[in-house]
C-alpha cells in the first residue's frame, strides 16, 4: 500500500491510477489525516501530490512535519516537493511560471531512483512556484533550463522530489520513474509483495479503486448499477459521445428495458449525431431513444449570452427541465423513474469540482451546472474512470472500434466553440468549418490519429482581401490535439499541406471568415476547449 496525499492537484488521482497500473495498491489521504494514518497503518510509501496553492500562502494545505521522521519513503511531486522543501528548511519562491513540456537533464547517476532513465528526456511542468534552496541532506539529480532543482533526493531519508509530473502521459519515462520509486519503497521489505497484491474489484461508488486499466470488471459495474437502481426506471441523457453511450449501453445491459435513453436534439451537435445515436442504441442496447427536438428554443435561450459558464448553465438547466418533463410523462404511465444517467467521467469531475484542496477549472455542464433542486438522482457509472478506461469498457461491451475511437464532443456542443453569442448564422459558420476540418483530416488519413479536432469562432475580427475587395471577417482558430486520458494534451504536428488545405477551404467556403490560425498550445496550460 502506498498513500497518495491529495494537496488538490488536478492529477492527484492520476498518480494513484499509475501506481495501481504498476500493481501496487494505493489510498488517497488528506494532508490533515496523513501523519496519524501513516503512523498507524505504516504504508510502504507516501506520495505528496501537486496542488494549486503556494506554500507560503495563508491557509495553504500543509502536513505534520513528523511525517518525515516515520522512515517511510516519500515522493513529492510539484507542490508536494515545494512543501517538503519548505517544511524541512529549504526556500520556495514564486518563480518563473512554466506549463507544458521541458527537457530534463539528469547526467550519469546510477541510483535506484534513476534506473533505466535516459540522460535527458521530456517532462511536463505545471507550476508557478519553485524551490530555490534545498534543505540539508538533499542533492540534485536533474535540472531543466529554468528549474535547477527539478529532480532531487535526500538519500538518507529516502525523500524524492520532482518539480514536473511523472504521472501525465506526455512526460517521457514517467511510469519508469514511478516504478523506481515503488521499487525503492518495497526493497528490503517483503520482496513477494507484488504477488500478494490482490486484484481490485471495480467499485463505481467508492474511490477510483477500479481504475487499474486492463482489469476492469464490466459485470461488477453492471451489478452495482442494478443495486443502485433497484426496481425503478432510469432515463438517460445520450449525446452520441463515447462516454454517454458506454454509460447507456452498460445500464441497458444491467436493467434492460427499464433504461430509457433520451436524445435532446438542440442543434448544437455534429451533423448525423441523431441517426448515429439511434443506430447504436437499437443495435447494442435493444432500445430506441426518445428524441426531443429543442433546436429553436435552445437558440432562443442562448440569445445575448456571451459568458461560457452561463452558456453551460443554461444548456444544463434546459436539459434538466426536459428530463423532468419526460419523467412526468413516464410517471403518468406508472413507470417509477428515479435516476438520470449521465456519462460523467473522472476528468470532468476533477476539472469541475475536484477535491478538498483543488481549484475549479470549468463546470462541465454535467457536473457543475445542474440545478440544486433537481428531483432526479444522478446515476454516473463512469464517474471514476478516465477516458482511456471508458474506451476499454466500450470495447469490452462490444461497441464497434470506429465508434470507440470517435472524437469526444463536449456536452454543450458547438456553444462552447463559439466565443461570444451563439447566433443562427455563427452556428452555421462553426458547423461548416468543423465539417471542413473533419473532411480534410479524413482525406489525409489522419482522423483516427488525433484525439480531437475543431474550429473555434474566436470573436476576433481581421481584414482580408477577397476578390480585390476589403472584407472584415472573423478569425477562426483550429485546434487539433493528441491525448489519451484528457489530463494533458499536445497539439498535433500536422503536415503543412493539410493545414494549408484546411485554412484555404475555411476562408473560401465559410462566409464572413477572414483568417485561420492554428492553436499550438499544450494542455496545460490551455484546456482543450477554448471556453
Ligand atoms: P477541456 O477543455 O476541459 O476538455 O480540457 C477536456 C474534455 O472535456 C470536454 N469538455 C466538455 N464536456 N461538457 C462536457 O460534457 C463541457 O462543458 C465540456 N467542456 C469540455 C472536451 O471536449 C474534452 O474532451
Amino acid at each position: 500500500m502506498i498513500f497518495v496525499v491529495d494537496f488538490g492537484g488536478q492529477t492527484a488521482h492520476l498518480i494513484s491510477r499509475r501506481i495501481k497500473e504498476l500493481g501496487v495498491e494505493t489510498e488517497m489521504v488528506s494532508p490533515e489525516d496523513a501523519y496519524e494514518k501513516a503512523k498507524k497503518e505504516n504504508p510502504k510509501g507516501l506520495i505528496f501530490s501537486g496542488g494549486p496553492s503556494s506554500v507560503y500562502e495563508k491557509g495553504a494545505p500543509t502536513i505534520d512535519k513528523r511525517i518525515f521522521d516515520l522512515g517511510i519513503p516519500i515522493l513529492g511531486i510539484c507542490y508536494g516537493l515545494q512543501l517538503a522543501a519548505h517544511l524541512l528548511g529549504g526556500k520556495v519562491i514564486s518563480g518563473k511560471k512554466e506549463y507544458g513540456p521541458s527537457s530534463l537533464e539528469i547526467g550519469n547517476w546510477k541510483l535506484e531512483i534513476t534506473k533505466d532513465l535516459p540522460k535527458s528526456f521530456v517532462v511536463w511542468m505545471s507550476h508557478g512556484d519553485e524551490v530555490i534552496a534545498l534543505p540539508k541532506g538533499f542533492k540534485v539529480l536533474g535540472s531543466t533550463e529554468h528549474v535547477p532543482f527539478a529532480f532531487v533526493e535526500d538519500p538518507e531519508r529516502k525523500i524524492i522530489g520532482l518539480q514536473f509530473h511523472p504521472e501525465v502521459e506526455h512526460t517521457q519515462h514517467g511510469l519508469q520513474l514511478l516504478k523506481n520509486f515503488v521499487d525503492l519503497c518495497i526493497i528490503g521489505d517483503d520482496s513477494n509483495i507484488r504477488g500478494k497484491i490482490k486484484n481490485q474489484k471495480s467499485k463505481i461508488k467508492s474511490t477510483i479503486q477500479n481504475s487499474k486499466i486492463g482489469n476492469i470488471n464490466v459485470k461488477e459495474i453492471e451489478k452495482e448499477i442494478k443495486e443502485i437502481v433497484g426496481r425503478s426506471y432510469v432515463i438517460g441523457a445520450v449525446s452520441g459521445g463515447v462516454d454517454s453511450t458506454v454509460a447507456g449501453v452498460l445500464t441497458a445491459k444491467a436493467i434492460r428495458n427499464r433504461f430509457i435513453p433520451i436524445f435532446v436534439d438542440n442543434g448544437l451537435m455534429r451533423r448525423g449525431t441523431l441517426e448515429h445515436v439511434k443506430n447504436i442504441f437499437t443495435q447494442h442496447a435493444d432500445s430506441n431513444p426518445i428524441v426531443v427536438n429543442v433546436v429553436g428554443e435552445t437558440l432562443y435561450r442562448l440569445k445575448g449570452i456571451t459568458d461560457s459558464e452561463e452558456k453551460r448553465k443554461i444548456i444544463g438547466n434546459f436539459y434538466i427541465e426536459i428530463f423532468e418533463k419526460e419523467m412526468k410523462k413516464l410517471l403518468a404511465k406508472k413507470l417509477s423513474v428515479r435516476h438520470l444517467l449521465q456519462g460523467t467521467i473522472y476528468s470532468d469531475v476533477i476539472e469541475s469540482q475536484g477535491t478538498k484542496h483543488s481549484a475549479k477549472i470549468k463546470s462541465h455542464h454535467n457536473v457543475g451546472g445542474l440545478p440544486k433542486n433537481m428531483r432526479l438522482k444522478l446515476l454516473e457509472p463512469l464517474r471514476f474512470f478516465y477516458k482511456d478506461e471508458v474506451k476499454l469498457i466500450g470495447r469490452k461491451i462490444g461497441l464497434p472500434e470506429e465508434f470507440i475511437e470517435k472524437q469526444p464532443f463536449p456536452g454543450p456542443g458547438y456553444a462552447v466553440r463559439i466565443r461570444g453569442e451563439v447566433t443562427k448564422e455563427r452556428l452555421l459558420m462553426e458547423k461548416m468549418a468543423d465539417e471542413i476540418v473533419l473532411e480534410e483530416l479524413k482525406k489525409a488519413k489522419l482522423l483516427d490519429k488525433v484525439f480531437l479536432s475543431f474550429p473555434v469562432l474566436t470573436g476576433a475580427f481581421s481584414t482580408a482581401v477577397k476578390g480585390d475587395g476589403r472584407n472584415f471577417g472573423e478569425v477562426v482558430a483550429v485546434r487539433i490535439i493528441e491525448s489519451q486520458d484528457v489530463m494533458t494534451a499536445n497539439w498535433a504536428k500536422l503536415p503543412y499541406g493539410v493545414l494549408q488545405r484546411i485554412s484555404s477551404r475555411i476562408v473560401n467556403e465559410v462566409p464572413n471568415v477572414s483568417r485561420v490560425v492554428y492553436d499550438i498550445t499544450t494542455k496545460p496550460p490551455a484546456t482543450m476547449e477554448w471556453e
